[in-house]
């Protein structure tokens, strides 16, 4: 049994054959399962024996939670939004996880004012930070490496080194070079990776344990995943079944996939997924435009749209079943806001109501909608979702003919960046 299903509600789209795929989903597979020098790492490394990466990364995690009161992640693009979409998915909407510790983020952004009120920040806190570049010179991260480890330097003296792990390629890069001459503690990005299918690696995985976060459970999770997702007949695979039905929508018109959830905790992870679909199917004019919602708050705002507006687009409806926590509508004797009717319904049992009512509404209104739902909102449950993701983002690209491991539009607006600062 998967652990994620996919359904499309409206009935039109139930009856394509989504059959006359099947042979492409199987050469594509294979494609995939047999190719050794592309970036495919990701594909293979849940099910490997990872215990011994997990303890390195338990003990350095235990480590900066014993010295540090926040630990500065700095990266951007693949280097940082898985991290900070499981920590956001699984931190308490108010303070944080028990076993963690605040785990913020720098060089995601070249703001001034980040940077500047970022380190105003830190005054009474004992700080950690970890950086992550696997290229090792990206021009984000390496400004804010420069600020933040001179600041360090400054603060602890020559125990600075002890407090900055580096997180990067295993042969190459500056960033490499510089961890060396000054003897930072190294973490490796494996060459075969790329940046977006990083996440369960050292890039995502030292923050998230941070946060406090079983990262042993994420790892089962996607285990399962690696494992039931091996599977190359289209039938028996949801992940490509569900490649296969954003194909079969982007082929009749639909341009923009909109990815929804009712759980805020989920931004972030909405974000890392529109990095991950937007930068390996968007090139050679082709993929689907990957846009994001979070409700019910974007029901009171582009709900519209999406209801009634231009016939562009189709949405996904992510749905755990389970959220850890929740809380019952009290009765009151007044009833002035005529909501006794609501007395002792929880407010998780409303929310998945108006998921069901607004994938109807939209349904009845002609847009396409996709559910994928899973059992429960936690680390095996994202471990999961991250490699089925991952998976139908490699068959994605595939069926539109580019290949979904490089990022060759990411360099002109560098080039002329770098042209203006007379670099
Ligand atoms: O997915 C990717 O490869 C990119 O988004 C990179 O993660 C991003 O550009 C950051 O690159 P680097 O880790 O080399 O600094």
């Amino acid at each position: 049994t998967q652990l994620l299903q996919t359904t499309i509600l409206n009935e039109q789209f139930l009856k394509i054959d989504y059959s006359q795929y099947t042979s492409s989903v199987a050469a594509i597979h294979r494609h995939l399962e047999e190719s050794k020098d592309e970036l495919t790492g990701w594909l293979n490394t849940p099910l490997e024996d990872n215990q011994d990466l997990i303890n390195s990364i338990q003990t350095i995690a235990n480590e900066i939670k014993v010295n540090a009161d926040v630990l500065i992640v700095i990266g951007i693009g693949g280097s940082y939004l898985g991290a900070k979409a499981i920590q956001d998915a699984l931190t308490p909407y108010f303070g944080k996880q028990p076993n963690g510790i605040e785990v913020i983020y720098a060089g995601q952004n070249m703001s001034g004012a980040y940077i500047h009120q970022l380190l105003n920040s830190l005054e009474d806190k004992e700080v950690y930070i970890n950086v992550i570049s696997k290229s090792g010179s990206t021009m984000e991260p390496a400004l804010a490496f420069r600020v933040l480890r001179q600041y360090m330097e400054e603060r602890y003296g020559v125990s600075a080194s002890e407090r900055i792990i580096v997180t990067t390629d295993a042969e190459a890069g500056l960033l490499r070079d510089i961890a060396i001459t000054h003897s930072y503690r190294q973490f490796v990005i494996p060459s075969n990776i790329g940046g977006r299918y990083s996440v369960l690696t050292p890039v995502g995985l030292l923050p998230i344990a941070v946060a406090g976060i079983d990262i042993k459970q994420l790892l089962d999770g996607a285990k399962e995943a690696a494992m039931l997702l091996k599977e190359g007949n289209l039938e028996q695979n949801e992940a490509y079944r569900y490649a296969v039905i954003r194909h079969a929508l982007y082929s009749l018109g639909y341009k923009v996939e909109l990815l929804a959830s009712f759980e805020p905790a989920l931004a972030n992870f909405h974000d890392w997924w529109k990095q991950l679909f937007g930068e390996s199917e968007g090139k050679d004019q082709k993929g689907l435009f990957p846009a994001t919602v979070n409700y019910s708050t974007d029901l009171h705002a582009i709900g519209q749209f999406i209801q009634d507006g231009s016939p562009i687009l189709f949405e996904t409806l992510l749905h755990f079943h389970e959220i850890t926590d929740d809380y019952q509508v009290p009765y009151d004797v007044r009833d002035e806001d005529r909501l006794n009717y609501l007395t002792n319904s929880s407010f998780n049992y409303i929310n998945a109501t108006s998921k069901q009512g607004t994938a109807i509404a939209h349904a009845e209104g002609g847009v396409p909608v996709i559910q994928l739902e899973l059992e429960k909102l936690d680390a095996y449950h994202l471990g999961y979702l991250i490699y089925f993701f991952m998976k139908a983002c490699a068959m994605s690209a595939y069926l539109i003919e580019v290949n979904p491991f490089d990022q060759p539009g990411v360099e002109a607006y560098k080039k002329k960046m770098l042209e203006l600062l007379n670099a």
